[in-house]
């Protein structure tokens, strides 16, 4: 092998360089990156054998603030500079604002961030914390924080970054893209949790771009899962107190119901609601068989997909994509969680290999 071929691994460029023909930017867009994007597709053996179908995991925990919003925000904030804002603002229940802070760090700009008081995963707050974010703790739930901050960008100089800016979907979409490149066309379903259902819509859009420019023959079933005490859309109606042990999608409002009632209605996709006990225990099979350490909401497609092969409705064989947006690293309590409630505590041994080797239960293999 030559020199040249070995040295094949450039650097990826991040989603807005690496898609600049597919998004709205110019030469006058300043690129506000992190090298987000070019996350893993990962084949999941685990759970293709506990359903039949050829199961993926789209790894967003491996974007640089650790969520798929960094896809997004990449965009957001690079058209944020490009319009000469100064500050941005956003409501979050956790990832949003970290990738947010990120972002505008880098960008030097100001950000400011709204939360719901008390109900965010510590990593996500010490990413906030970390970047320099303006934080303030909203007494109140997600929803409301939404409301401030649409308030405040429509009538002070602050620059809206949640997911009702169309440049995050915009952003977002990328993911679908990469998808399809990775498999050779689109997948025959497609599972992403839902909290705002912006990524829902977002991954609809960008399967749809692909299949208009015939890079992929279908589109996906795009099917969507809440929390069972957070189903709004599931349901049906405004969810005023919802409760979920998933707090990023702890969402009685989502922002984008009415896209993600299109893309749900034109890709034949589904909603389905998942109980939290359900939701822990596939973030512990996604751990524990596939290798792939999540937050919550996460381990939701999983769920998701074990609810739905269990009511047959994923044929054998099909090809099957399920997102996992944040890294287990976010939200680590429910790792160290058994399913009574009680802490995980490692076994404390002596600095002695036979008591370790009796603790483990190992026979010494004779000289
Ligand atoms: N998974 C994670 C880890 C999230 O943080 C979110 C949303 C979702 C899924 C749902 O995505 O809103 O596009 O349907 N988090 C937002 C935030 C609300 O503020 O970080 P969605």
């Amino acid at each position: 092998m030559s020199a040249e071929e070995k040295s094949t691994s450039r650097q990826w460029r991040g989603v807005i360089r690496e898609y600049a023909d597919r998004l709205d930017v110019t030469d006058a867009t300043p690129i506000v990156t992190l090298g987000e994007g070019g996350t893993p597709l990962i084949p999941a053996p685990a759970l293709s054998a506990r359903t039949g179908a050829k199961v993926y995991v789209k790894y967003e925990g491996m974007n640089p603030t650790a969520s798929f919003k960094d896809r997004g925000m990449t965009m957001a904030i690079s058209k944020a500079a490009e319009h000469g804002a100064k500050a941005v603002i956003c409501a979050s229940t956790g990832n949003t604002s970290a990738s947010a802070a990120a972002y505008a760090a880098y960008a030097g700009l100001t950000s400011v961030v709204l939360v719901p008081d008390g109900n965010i995963a510590m990593g996500k707050l010490s990413q906030a914390v970390a970047h320099n974010a303006e934080i303030l703790q909203v007494k109140g739930n997600f929803d409301d924080c939404l409301d401030i901050a649409r308030d405040l960008a429509d009538n002070y100089p602050v620059h809206l970054v949640n997911s009702v800016n169309p440049d995050r979907i915009a952003g977002q979409k990328t993911a679908a893209f990469e998808v399809v490149e990775a498999l050779g066309d689109a997948p025959d379903f497609h599972i992403v949790p839902v909290g705002n259902a912006g990524n829902y819509t977002a991954y609809f859009r960008g399967y749809s771009e692909d299949l208009a420019v015939g890079n992929s023959t279908k589109l996906p079933r795009m099917f969507g899962f809440q929390a069972a005490g957070s189903a709004p859309i599931v349901r049906g109606e405004v969810v005023r107190n919802p409760d979920t042990i998933a707090s990023a999608i702890r969402i009685g409002n989502p922002a984008s119901w009415a896209l993600a009632l299109d893309a749900h209605k034109t890709s034949d996709g589904y909603f389905g609601a998942i109980s939290d006990t359900l939701i822990l225990e596939a973030h512990r099979l996604l751990s524990t068989e596939v290798g792939i350490f999540v937050e919550p909401a996460s381990a939701i497609s999983v769920a998701g997909l074990l609810e739905r092969s269990a009511a047959g409705a994923i044929p054998a064989g099909a090809t099957v994509v399920l997102t996992v947006t944040g890294h287990g690293l976010k939200d680590p309590q429910w790792a160290l969680r058994r399913a009574d409630g009680s802490t995980v505590a490692p076994t404390v041994v002596p600095v002695d290999t036979a008591e370790i080797a009796a603790v483990l239960g190992l026979q010494k293999v004779p000289a």
